[in-house]
């Protein structure tokens, strides 16, 4: 199919209909802070404090922490995680408009037919359950007492122990061996042909939000390594932003979301009744899962297996997740292994009042803390005030810092006043460092102008402020693109300020209008990002064609400057060749 770009009156009505502060409303709480912009905490990274801004003058965001910005496409393609176009139809979908032409690009062509092999190679796994070949696997699934409504429910199926027999079923569905390889579910043998990746392994379909099969996960049957194997990362699955089960835990009632590790604790539970359970991938819990997490619960309970590493893992979860402001508590297993071997034992009910009686986290720090120590002893018992007030420290609320101090002090029976004294001293000694490092950020004007995205790093920062400045006046006063003398884009030093650069000044030449919207099809994410970075620097048209003349020169300068140093690093690399030296 041939690529029909959108037109730009297209995006334009589009842009004007999705006012970007009502979209963005619907992901991130936004509250009126100063001047005309809004604020809200950013849903791009991991914050307490807003620096997430929108400005509905501009109609961009622009975030102060991590350097997203964009326009109300560009927010939609990053939250929802959307192609261009994908995101162009999901806001057109939003105010009743057609995407005009066949709104349809190779990459979401081929992202759909993937995911329509995913759907098949589901519906195959599930039908081997019931025949003969299945039999190990039926085996195995009524010993760990996985019943049928529940592998309905999950689409839990089985791979044959068979080299091709997914390969051949998918081929007589029309699926090539090459798009079989792309997602993931064939391997390229050592000498030819593919081979199933999955065999005699009990299949678990990842399912995202919007109900498609994105991926899977295959458990051995029984013992044996590897236990999991999960398909690699395709075009339509990233472990570390998608949960096993959410599809189903987003509708759950139950207003918090159980986190456990493996797909068979997920499926015992839900079986049990607690139908917001959910893991991560293979992966200990990653921002991004976290971050999605938060869209669909204010609350995450953490069921992790009852060992070392389960542990550790919760502790690395805590952290992650309290930076959402999700409330955040640890299930105290006793007695069995894991959430699944806890119900089987002790029973559904069991297993509610555990989770009735969940530790808030910071109970659970404390506790830990706590059993490091021996307090009988003085010094492990100064050593334990030490680390707990230091944890305590790191408490955003002054009540809750209190509170848990005083408890700190009934444990080490001290007076509460020392803990509290001893906490607030420690929490000003940790502001006081956070308050020089930035002072030190702001005093290195350099660095800070530098893209958050490593890959478009400044080589010549003089010149790149110059070619900043130069995007940002033709941004604001188009017209500036009759000039003459103006620079080549491959006058500039930085490519991706260059690509910005030809992309509005194409725009202005052609007399079309100039936004983050119309300029996010020629433009990568990462160069948007910095394209609104780079808006949210002063820039007034007061003296605008004397800051022109300038930055104009300030190219051309450096540019001369550069070109002189090479032809000088040329010319001694000619001496040294010729007078031998060895490199
Ligand atoms: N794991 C994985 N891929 C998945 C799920 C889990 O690699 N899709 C890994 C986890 O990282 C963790 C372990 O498997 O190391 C957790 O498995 P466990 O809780 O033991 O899995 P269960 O399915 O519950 O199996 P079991 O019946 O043995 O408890
Ligand atoms: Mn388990």
């Amino acid at each position: 199919m041939i690529l029909i770009p959108i037109p730009d009156s297209f995006l334009n009505e589009l842009v004007d209909r999705n006012d970007i502060v009502d979209v963005v409303s619907s992901y991130v709480r936004l509250s009126k802070k100063s001047g005309s912009n809004l604020f809200g905490l950013c849903p791009f990274h991991s914050e307490k404090t807003p620096s997430f801004s929108v400005s509905p003058d501009k109609q961009i965001y622009h975030c102060f922490g991590c350097g997203k910005g964009g326009g109300v496409i560009n927010f939609i393609m990053e939250i929802e995680n959307l192609s261009f176009r994908d995101a162009v139809e999901f806001l057109a979908r939003r105010v009743n408009m057609t995407v005009p032409e066949e709104a349809n690009d190779r990459e979401s062509q081929k992202r759909s037919r993937m995911l329509a092999l995913n759907k098949e190679a589901a519906r195959f796994f599930y039908t081997q359950l019931s025949t003969p070949g299945g039999e190990e696997a039926r085996r195995y699934m009524a010993q760990r007492r996985i019943g049928p409504a529940t592998a309905k429910n999950f689409g839990v199926g089985y791979a044959p122990d068979s080299w091709e027999s997914l390969r051949n079923a998918m081929r007589d569905k029309g699926f090539s061996d090459q798009e079989l390889f792309e997602a993931g579910l064939v391997r390229r043998g050592k000498t030819s042909g593919f081979y199933d990746t999955f065999r005699k392994r009990l299949m678990f379909p990842v399912i995202d939000v919007r109900g498609n099969v994105i991926g899977f996960s295959g458990r051995i049957l029984g013992d044996g390594e590897p236990k999991y194997m999960n398909s690699p990362e395709t075009l339509v699955f990233n472990k570390s932003q998608n949960l096993f089960a959410l599809n189903l835990a987003k509708k759950s009632k139950s207003g918090y979301i159980i986190l456990s590790e493996g797909n068979i604790d997920v499926v015992s539970l839900h079986q049990a009744g607690f139908d917001s359970a959910v893991a991560s991938l293979g992966t200990s819990l990653t921002p991004e899962q976290a971050r999605l997490l938060s869209r669909y619960t204010g609350e995450v309970i953490i069921a992790y297996d009852n060992d070392g590493a389960g542990v550790k893992a919760a502790q690395r979860a805590i952290g992650i997740l309290e930076k959402l402001d999700l409330k955040v508590k640890v299930l105290a297993l006793t007695g069995a292994k894991d959430p699944d071997e806890f119900i089987k034992l002790r029973g559904p009910d069991a297993f509610r009042k555990l989770l009735e009686g969940s530790e808030d986290q910071v109970d659970y720090r404390l506790r830990a803390v706590r059993e490091k120590y021996d307090l009988s002893s003085d010094e492990q018992k100064v050593a334990f005030l030490k680390e707990a007030s230091e944890l305590l420290a790191r408490l955003p609320g002054a009540v809750e810092r209190q509170v848990y101090a005083m408890r700190v002090a009934e444990l080490a029976s001290v007076k509460a006043e020392a803990v509290t004294d001893e906490v607030e001293r420690r929490r000003k000694r940790l502001l006081g460092r956070a308050r020089q490092e930035q002072k030190r950020a702001q005093e290195q004007p350099e660095r800070q102008m530098q893209p958050e995205d490593r890959a478009l790093r400044y080589d010549d920062p003089a010149s790149a402020a110059a070619e900043q400045g130069l995007i940002r006046l033709l941004y604001l006063e188009p017209e500036l693109s009759r000039t003459d003398g103006l620079p080549a884009p491959e006058d500039f030093s930085s490519s991706a300020l260059a690509d910005i650069y030809r992309a509005v000044l194409d725009k202005a030449r052609r007399g079309e209008a100039i936004s983050a919207a119309t300029l996010g099809s020629s433009l990568s994410s990462g160069e948007m990002n910095l394209l609104v970075q780079l808006l949210q620097q002063p820039e007034t048209l007061a003296h605008g064609e004397r800051a022109l003349t300038d930055y104009i020169n300030r190219i051309r300068e450096r540019r001369e400057q550069k070109a002189g140093a090479d032809d000088l690093r040329q010319l001694s690399e000619k001496l040294r060749q010729k007078k031998g030296y060895k490199g």
